[in-house]
């Protein structure tokens, strides 16, 4: 069978002032009504066919953000089959493994579709088409990740190489290289020599096959993972490893925990091509990306007013804002903060929310 689990539990530290460490990005309605975190919950419902027995989705969130996650499942009525409540974040590796130790509980070894939850998606039928060929080629075992056409020099993301180009979109093609966030001349190369695609962020193996993958590769968050996992207590829907433990566990994303060394090891890497309006709305330039845009590729959410200027995100949720003769700029106003920052920049928010943490 199949279980969707939902990696809820980042800080989305890129899109401050409106991304709050206590309400972060995957919980605000940043492209339609519902948020990113329940988009993502509801392209999990959508899985299941005739063939494709699936429970409902498993979360793992963090515990300072349980209320919104409940408010925010009850409202798209969502019954999850358990939500893993981390007292840290200690970045995707161990609430995989969190997710994968739970999954088999039981005894049994279902295929595990992991995705994050700050993703938009257009094509809802060719996401659900290619998630489940790649749950077929999981069944088998192996670890199966979706590969994107890039369109950018982007850094935020991992890098797939395809040992061999896939004809059709029905192909499965092996990985032969996975290096996650190149620097900014890597990438750039990447895209001048072709063959390269973008890692998806979603997932799909059997629980058993993660846990062998990390027995192998990093055996020490395994291990750390598993004693706070066996420590958890329940209460009601929520499972809660043991705090102590938990916060001893290396912090490490997938990526670089397994993805990146299993090319030439023996856990095969393989990548379905998605072809379905992803985006990974990481930074505020991708939030302008897909956003519904004026004639001027303006784009305004609250009361905005915008003269004379092309190419510029207004965001507004307290107050009048308007601008006169920009290009490419994005405004961001909350009640205690306002961000102004070039497009091509706004990746550099990193930079202020490190200082606000450091400087208080
Ligand atoms: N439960 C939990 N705990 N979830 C977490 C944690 C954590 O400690 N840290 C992050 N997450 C969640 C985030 O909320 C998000 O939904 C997802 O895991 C991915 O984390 P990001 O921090 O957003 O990763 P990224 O965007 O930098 O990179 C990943 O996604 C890219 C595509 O969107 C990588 O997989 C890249 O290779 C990929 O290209
Ligand atoms: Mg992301």
């Amino acid at each position: 069978d199949v279980l969707p689990v939902v990696m809820a539990g980042g800080s989305g530290t890129r899109l401050w002032p409106l991304s709050r460490l206590g309400y972060p990005k995957q919980f605000l309605a940043l492209s339609g009504t519902t948020s990113l975190f329940q988009q993502a919950v509801q392209r999990m419902q959508a899985l299941p066919d005739a063939t494709l027995q699936t429970r409902a989705p498993c979360i793992v969130g963090n515990e300072q953000h349980r209320f919104l996650l409940l408010d925010q499942l009850r409202e798209i009525k969502c019954e999850p089959s358990v939500v893993l409540l981390e007292p840290s974040a200690r970045n995707t590796a161990p609430a995989v493994t969190l997710a994968a130790l739970q999954a088999g509980a039981d005894g049994g070894d279902p295929v595990l579709v992991i995705t994050p939850a700050d993703q938009t998606v257009t094509d809802a039928d060719a996401f659900v088409a290619a998630l489940r060929r790649a749950v077929q080629r999981a069944a088998d075992g192996g670890i199966v990740i979706l590969g994107i056409t890039p369109t950018r020099p982007e850094t935020g993301y991992g890098y797939i190489q395809a040992g061999a180009t896939p004809a059709d979109a029905d192909a499965a093609a092996a990985v032969a290289r996975f290096v996650e966030k190149p620097d900014a001349a890597t990438a750039a190369r990447y895209l001048a020599e072709g063959g390269y695609f973008w890692n998806g962020g979603i997932f799909v193996l059997r629980a058993s096959t993660w846990l062998q993958a990390l027995q192998a590769f990093r055996p020490d968050i395994l291990d750390a993972t598993r004693a706070a996992w066996s420590a958890s207590k329940v209460d009601q829907q929520f499972l809660r490893p043991d705090g102590a433990a938990f916060a001893a566990v290396p912090s490490e994303s997938v990526d670089y925990a397994v993805l990146e060394r299993c090319p030439g090891s023996a856990v095969p890497l393989q990548m379905v091509p998605l072809d379905a309006g992803w985006n990974d709305l990481g930074a505020w330039d991708a939030v302008w990306q897909v956003a519904a845009r004026d004639a001027n590729g303006n784009a305004s959410v609250g009361d905005a007013l915008l003269h004379d200027s092309r190419n510029t995100l207004v965001h507004a949720t307290s107050r009048l804002v308007s601008v006169i003769g920009l290009d490419d700029v994005i405004v961001v106003e909350t009640p205690d903060a306002v961000l102004v920052t070039r497009r091509d920049r706004s990746q550099e928010v990193k930079q202020i929310v490190g200082r606000l943490e450091r400087d208080g």
